[in-house]
């Protein structure tokens, strides 16, 4: 069986790209060897003109559970093949695990419960979604199994992220994002997040950089629990952080420029002006955007680049799918020197 060598650095993002080009080999796993991880291909030409090493190795096999057990496979045995089409994506923070019930399963709570807790045996919580509600993008949730509680460690990109869902935003789809952001980063910067939550960008980007990093966010619960998050982590972090409880608007206008701003906007907010007037190489600027506006979308920001006399390059990334049509993106802002 082969398996590519890559370095430990790489291999999060080599990896996605095994898989979107169907050439991972999901049932073993990957192993550690030094600065480099050896990651399950499969035997086919295409893992040869990836540009890294390929080797023939006997990985150890993933337990059977891990491989064939999805949701939707498990769920089969109790639901009909019509009820399984309204089954949703959930997820799986720390040891609660979260799901969308649409009314046309709400008979199958238990059944749901059943095959959430075959898949992952050690969830301790299964909640149900509800909307994003206020200005702090905090979900409505009520617990349908386990232990009452909505707080959690939740481990992510080599940090461990406390999380109370009933009193702060936290995404774990963005892991992919915050990973990319890390890599972009360069020891030495000085790094503006607003919007920070309970701090899961400013976490990944200081565990693996040596930079410093200011982080604002207003929700009081959102911050104290980011507080206890640079304490979780103290030692794993290369980065110093320091984070202000309050409203960016205000905030900001009392900061200095950073080399890099991130911003992880809410959705309805317009911080465009604002954050790219703090920002003197990159802007990474997220939004919600209709795939038929990204356009308009670009030519917004460049339009706001030259009212500020700046220069700029942009690139708009896809994030993820938000609702039909419409998009999670973010805009790579590059301000020229
Ligand atoms: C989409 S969430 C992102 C949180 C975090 N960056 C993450 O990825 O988990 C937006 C965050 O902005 C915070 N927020 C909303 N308005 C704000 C403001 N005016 N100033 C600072 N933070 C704000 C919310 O409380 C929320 O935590």
């Amino acid at each position: 069986m082969p398996a590519l060598k890559v370095p430990r650095t790489e291999a999060e993002p080599v990896k996605r790209k095994l898989k979107k080009l169907n050439l991972y080999g999901g049932k073993r796993r990957p192993k550690r060897e030094g600065d480099f991880v050896l990651l399950p291909v499969l035997d086919d030409p295409g893992v040869y003109g990836l540009g890294y090493e390929v080797l023939s190795i006997e990985l150890p096999l993933r337990p059977e559970r891990q491989i064939y057990k999805n949701l939707e496979s498990v769920l089969a045995e109790r639901l009909t093949p019509e009820e399984l089409k309204y089954l949703r994506r959930y997820d799986v923070i720390g040891d609660i695990a979260v799901i969308q019930i649409p009314p046309e399963l709400e008979h199958r709570v238990d059944d749901i419960v059943w095959g959430l807790r075959k898949v992952h045996p050690f969830i301790k919580v299964v909640a149900k979604k509800g909307f994003h509600e206020g200005a702090f993008r905090i979900r409505d949730y009520s617990i349908i199994w386990g232990e009452k509680r909505l707080t959690t460690v939740h481990k992510e990109n080599g940090v461990e992220i406390k999380v109370d869902l009933s009193r702060a935003f936290f995404n774990p789809r963005m892991k992919g994002e915050r990973y990319r952001l890390a890599q972009l980063v360069k020891d030495g910067e000085r790094v503006l997040i607003p919007f920070a939550g309970v701090i899961p960008y400013v976490l990944v980007i200081a565990r693996y950089k040596n930079v410093k990093i200011t982080a604002v966010e207003l929700n009081e619960e959102a911050y104290k629990i980011g507080l206890e998050n640079i304490e979780l982590n103290r030692k794993r972090l290369k980065g110093e952080i320091e984070s202000i409880h309050g409203d960016a608007f205000e905030v900001l206008q009392e900061l200095p420029t950073f080399d890099r701003v991130i911003s992880p906007t809410p959705r309805g907010v317009d911080a465009l002006a604002l954050t790219l007037s703090k920002a003197r190489k990159w802007l990474h600027y997220y939004d919600f955007v209709h795939e038929e506006k990204i356009g308009e979308f670009r030519e917004r920001i460049l339009d706001e680049c030259r009212r500020q006399g700046k220069e700029c390059n942009v690139r708009i990334k896809k994030v993820s799918d938000f609702k039909p049509h419409v998009f999670k993106v973010c805009a790579d802002v590059k301000i020229l020197e």
